[in-house]
């Protein structure tokens, strides 16, 4: 069932865990989601990204992560993640998704203020809600390469969250996207306070490869969403890998998928307990 990022996050953070936010670029990956995410009665944040659209096909992803939203047994927060492209958000909150994502993270602070109070205004009119990003978050996100990492500066962020007023605020504290990440060493006093002198609930990006106790010790220190990518396309290219090892001259479609949707619904399961939102559904 579709469900509201903010409503949903509100709940996480009374509850303390974190709702996982996952990536998903095929239909054998949503699958595993939705799958795990009933299976462990676990809300959900099934996330979409630009360049996953176009590869799937806007109009095609459009209309099936919304009847899965739609079909789910467990509540779905449908989300356009990590967009650059205003047309393209815009979009999404037509089509129906529960949240959109601007990242203007890498404009001066009043330019992202000013795009992302465009976004907001026209979101509410619509009934959907918003998150964007101060401070930023590097590495490998979607087809783009950042190797700028800036950590949140509390002043900009408090100022941020005051003149925007989004749903769900994104914060830099020392994670980046993609495998590749270096030594991960997460500024946890700068999230405890973060999360002391902002109320609304904090995201967590570039979540992949990071040890799941330093997850959980961000979602002690007020962490609601966490954003999972690279992992669960890992997750779905081991799960190909094996079949085609098991099965060299096999060809059925519907049996390396169903394999590839198994192992990323292991993955997603993992998070999921990891996170504590297991049962919360
Ligand atoms: P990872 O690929 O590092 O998990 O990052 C995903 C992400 O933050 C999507 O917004």
């Amino acid at each position: 069932m579709k469900a509201s990022l903010k409503e949903e996050l509100l709940k996480a953070k009374q509850g303390k865990y974190a709702v996982p936010a996952f990536n998903f670029d095929n239909l054998e990956m949503m699958k595993g989601i939705i799958e795990a995410a009933e299976e462990e009665k676990s809300p959900v944040i099934l996330m979409v990204t630009e360049s996953a659209a176009k590869y799937m096909g806007i109009d095609y992803v459009f209309s099936f992560a919304l009847t899965a939203t739609k079909n789910a047994k467990v509540p779905v927060v449908l989300h356009w993640d990590h967009g650059f492209d205003i047309a393209l958000i815009k979009k999404a909150i037509d089509a129906g998704f529960s949240s959109v994502m601007l990242d203007s993270s890498l404009k001066e602070f009043n330019e992202n203020v000013a795009e992302t109070i465009e976004i907001v205004k026209y979101a509410k009119t619509k009934g959907v809600e918003v998150e964007s990003e101060i401070g930023h978050v590097g590495g490998k996100e979607d087809d783009r390469v950042s190797n700028s990492n800036g950590y949140t500066d509390v002043n900009e962020a408090i100022e941020f969250d005051k003149q925007t007023q989004i749903d769900a605020l994104a914060v830099a504290i020392g994670t980046s996207h993609g495998l590749f990440k270096g030594e991960i060493k997460l500024q946890f006093e700068l999230l405890e306070e973060l999360n002391s002198k902002i109320s609304t609930p904090l995201v967590l990006h570039g979540s992949s490869q990071v040890p799941l106790e330093d997850l959980q010790k961000a979602i002690s220190l007020g962490i609601t969403k966490i954003n999972i990518g690279t992992d669960l396309k890992m997750a779905c290219a081991k799960g190909l890998q094996d079949w085609f090892n098991q099965n060299p001259d096999g060809f059925d479609a519907r049996q390396y998928g169903r394999h590839a949707i198994n192992f990323v619904k292991q993955e997603a399961k993992i998070k999921i307990k990891a996170f504590g939102s297991n049962n919360k559904a």
